[in-house]
């Protein structure tokens, strides 16, 4: 199928070779992410052979992204050198400004990787991503003969004739210490034939504030490229949820290529058109190599009025409709991909019980409370009584969390999926082999919450069993500044029916108190867990702050 479709459009590309390339005027471009399973080469081989490998992997997927039409591809982090490889391999990158063309330029200073793949953008004219570790005389040094380097986890970014527009050096490490960072965060853009500025950030960088949410907030850019090798972590965190979640946030198009390696975590790619939803994913569950291509609708200039807080939500009329996906060859197989889970004891937490068809609950974590309306009812038709369905908690939390090797100020409003009444139990997934079960069928959800405003930020964050996330037009997510307040009311429901719903959540940043110390549980909240089971459902819709029914019982 997918042969016949790439041979029919190649032969309309040679029918129309004017139709060929996104201009200035054009409403949309055409964007490709691939989600990329590297070839790690054979026993014996340096790193520097299996670069090579990789190089010939990535000419042949950006001639096919050409012949597509694409304007841009943008290809994973860490795709060419594989896990594993530190800076054994490492090659100089030119300066932006200094328009080197590598392929053409034959006595510029790069490895001969990026020199082919300079040639691969140039002969088939197409903007081409990638990532690959850079090395680079000291800051101090004047010249490489001088004896000190430095490493950088760099993309690379070749425009429609090879040249290199664009250098970003990765700023927020996960681990990788053999790596250096500049000092302050590099804004990196670069501009485009067919109109277009994009920013470009890369994996872990999007949890922080510089550069990702500056790119957005301070430049404006409504347009992303971001090359990662993610570790996905239910139940808030997988790689599409967290992709999907930054690209509506900040009404960004969001252009994800994802490292393919499930078994160790890695998997999840995507193009996201902001507040549009997302326009095609993947999160397959073994190693897979996939050209995930879609028609971006251009997204207007921001105003961008920088330094003033939350701009992007001032005033900031959404007119696209969501544009037609083409070619989106997505399969998905769950079974192998490694999870890790985000540490939720110390959230205050609430069951929701079986018995509760509609309810109302107020529940508080430090200075954050969050309002949650549910309607919800198991579909047992057809199962017997013996079937499983996974059991949800609200949860809310204001704290600091670890990301491993960096913690952060989050303040979180949830319903999250577990598989027993055990607060324990939440965030681990059901064995395939319960998978003949019953369904819990959300309703209705309504949260809402009052988040603090300074240098924070606010995320829609959804999760489906298969790893997707809810569509634009299954939900509504609206922040309101609340004049003379230090706070923004974040509201959040759902349009639609839903099932198979593991996470519907307001995720949000609270950036002042990244670095702190983690959050523990505090040592009272133990057994919230079974107190929830007393509140009858009558009880809680007639309270107006079940919380304090909460606290009282125990
Ligand atoms: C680019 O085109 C030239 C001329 O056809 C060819 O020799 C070269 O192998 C091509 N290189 C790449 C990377 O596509
Ligand atoms: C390179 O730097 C070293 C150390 O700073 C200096 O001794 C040397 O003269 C420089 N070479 C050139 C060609 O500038
Ligand atoms: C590519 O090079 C041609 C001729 O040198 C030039 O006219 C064109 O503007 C360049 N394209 C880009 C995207 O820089
Ligand atoms: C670069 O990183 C290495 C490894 O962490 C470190 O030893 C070195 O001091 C760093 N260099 C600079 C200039 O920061
Ligand atoms: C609940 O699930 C957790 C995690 O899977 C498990 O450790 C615990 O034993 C379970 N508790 C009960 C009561 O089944
Ligand atoms: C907002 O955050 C910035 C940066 O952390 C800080 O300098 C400023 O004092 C804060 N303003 C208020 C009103 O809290």
């Amino acid at each position: 199928m997918r042969s016949v479709i790439c041979r029919l459009v190649f032969s309309i590309a040679i029918l129309q070779p004017s139709a060929q390339v996104s201009t200035p005027d054009s409403p949309t471009y055409v964007a490709a992410v691939v989600e990329y399973s590297p070839d790690t080469g054979s026993p014996g081989d340096s790193v520097a052979d299996i670069v090579s490998k990789n190089v010939a992997q990535y000419v042949p997927l950006i001639r096919r992204a050409a012949e597509q039409e694409v304007d841009i591809i943008v290809f994973p982090e860490c795709g060419l050198v594989t896990y594993g490889s530190s800076t054994k391999f490492a090659t100089p990158l030119p300066h932006p400004d200094d328009r080197v063309n590598p392929c053409t330029d034959t006595s510029s200073n790069v490895a001969e990787a990026i020199r082919t793949l300079s040639c691969a953008a140039r002969n088939h004219s197409i903007y081409v991503v990638v990532n690959l570790p850079e090395v680079h005389p000291c800051p101090d040094a004047t010249n490489w003969s001088s004896s000190g380097v430095v490493y950088y986890n760099s993309n690379v970014v070749f425009d429609r004739n090879g040249t290199v527009v664009a250098r970003y050096r990765k700023f927020n490490l996960f681990g990788e210490v053999w790596f250096n960072i500049t000092s302050e965060a590099e804004l990196s853009v670069f501009d485009t034939d067919f109109g277009v500025t994009f920013g470009i950030f890369t994996c872990f960088d999007i949890i922080f504030e510089k550069p990702a949410v500056s790119l957005a907030k301070v430049l404006g850019v409504r347009d992303v490229v971001f090359p990662t090798a993610w570790y996905s972590e239910l139940p808030f965190l997988t790689a599409v949820q967290a992709q999907a979640s930054w690209s509506y946030g900040l009404d960004v198009n969001f252009l994800g290529a994802g490292y393919s390696l499930p078994g160790e975590g890695s998997a999840g790619s995507g193009i996201y058109a902001g507040k549009e939803g997302p326009l095609v994913t993947t999160m397959p569950g073994v190693p897979t190599t996939q050209l995930l291509v879609a028609k971006v609708l251009k997204k207007t200039p921001r105003n961008t009025t920088p330094v003033l807080e939350n701009v992007w939500n001032a005033g900031d009329s959404i007119e696209a409709t969501p544009s037609p996906n083409i070619f989106s060859d997505v399969h998905r197989d769950n079974s192998g991909i490694w999870m890790m889970r985000d540490y939720l004891e110390p959230y205050e937490t609430l069951l929701l019980t079986e018995t509760e068809f509609f309810s109302t609950h107020t529940l508080c974590h430090n200075e954050l409370c969050c309002d949650f309306e549910v309607a919800m009812h198991t579909d047992n038709q057809g199962q017997n009584s013996l079937g499983k369905s996974y059991i949800y908690r609200l949860a809310v939390f204001d704290g600091i969390r670890s990301y491993t090797f960096k913690t952060g100020g989050v303040q979180v409003c949830a319903v999250m999926f577990c598989t027993n009444n055990s607060l324990s139990s939440c965030g681990y997934e059901m064995e395939t082999d319960e998978q003949e079960r019953f369904a819990t069928v959300f309703d209705y959800i309504h949260i809402s919450g009052n988040f603090r405003l300074n240098n924070s930020l606010q995320l829609p964050n959804t999760l489906l069993e298969d790893y997707k996330v809810l569509s634009a037009d299954a939900f509504e997510f609206t922040r309101e500044e609340i004049p003379g307040e230090s706070e923004v009311k974040v509201n959040m429901r759902t349009k639609k029916q839903n099932l198979n719903l593991l996470t519907f959540a307001i995720f949000g940043r609270d950036f002042s108190k990244d670095g702190g110390p983690v959050s523990q549980p505090s040592v009272d909240d133990t057994n919230h867990a079974t107190v929830a089971h007393l509140l009858s459902p009558i009880a809680t819709l007639l309270c107006m702050n079940s919380y304090f029914y909460v606290k009282f019982l125990v």
